[in-house]
């Protein structure tokens, strides 16, 4: 994309009525100020275009969604579609996923779905399933709040699983193979970019769902 595109992008992306990119009077009210009912607030994390929030936006228009990536230009995609389609329960932050807890107070969350996040092959301890991001969800997620994991990475779907062992976390649902599996609905139907550069490549799509408890 060339550069005054980009720009473009990140002006506009600014300039939309549910972006947010300073945290001032965010944290702890959500529901109050933000969305301004009391539904539940749903996490999209790594959220790249943001299919997942405005896929699930659609389905569900009694839940909030609120998109987080670090790349505006990225998450544009999605947000200029929640302004077309007026899916006014919708929002995006552009931020660090690390500084999670200086967007929301303590149990405000209700499920945190992290799509195809980095595997960070070299660098265990930025994986977002870790023990450095953990303490973050629990700081935010209310009790019994379900953290969904999406991904082609055998490396990052057997790490998860090792960590909610190690952690002493609650296993609730976990496939190698989500096309071919039971638990495929229409939610774990949502192709996101990434997925269908993956899929492309003949990669299977992995799931895992989880809490903290
Ligand atoms: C492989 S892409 C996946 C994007 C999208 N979920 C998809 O499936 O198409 C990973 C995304 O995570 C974002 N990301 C990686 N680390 C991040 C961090 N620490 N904070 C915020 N975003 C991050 C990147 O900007 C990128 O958009």
């Amino acid at each position: 994309m060339s550069r005054n595109k980009k720009l473009a992008r990140f002006a506009e992306f600014s300039q939309f009525s549910n972006t947010h990119e300073t945290k001032e009077g965010l944290k702890g009210n959500w529901k109050t100020k933000i969305f301004k009912n009391n539904n539940p607030v749903v996490l999209e994390l790594a959220a790249g275009k943001a299919e997942y929030t405005v896929g699930m936006a659609r389905l569900f228009p009694d839940k909030n969604f609120v998109a987080i990536d670090k790349k505006g230009n990225r998450m544009w995609v999605g947000a200029k579609k929640t302004q077309e389609e007026n899916l006014i329960n919708t929002a995006f932050i552009r931020t660090q996923i690390d500084f999670l807890t200086d967007w929301f107070g303590h149990n405000e969350v209700d499920e945190i779905w992290i799509i195809h996040p980095d595997p960070q092959i070299d660098k265990a301890r930025k994986r977002l399933t870790g023990p450095m991001f953990i303490p973050r969800y629990r700081e935010i997620l209310r009790p019994g709040g379900i953290i969904h994991l999406k991904t082609d990475s055998t490396l990052l779907y057997e790490y998860t699983l090792e960590i909610i062992e190690q952690e002493n976390l609650k296993l609730i649902n976990h496939h190698p193979d989500i096309y071919h599996s039971e638990l495929y609905n229409e939610v774990l139907a949502i192709k996101t970019y990434y997925e269908q550069m993956f899929t492309a490549k003949g990669e299977t799509i992995k799931y895992i769902s989880f809490t903290l408890d």
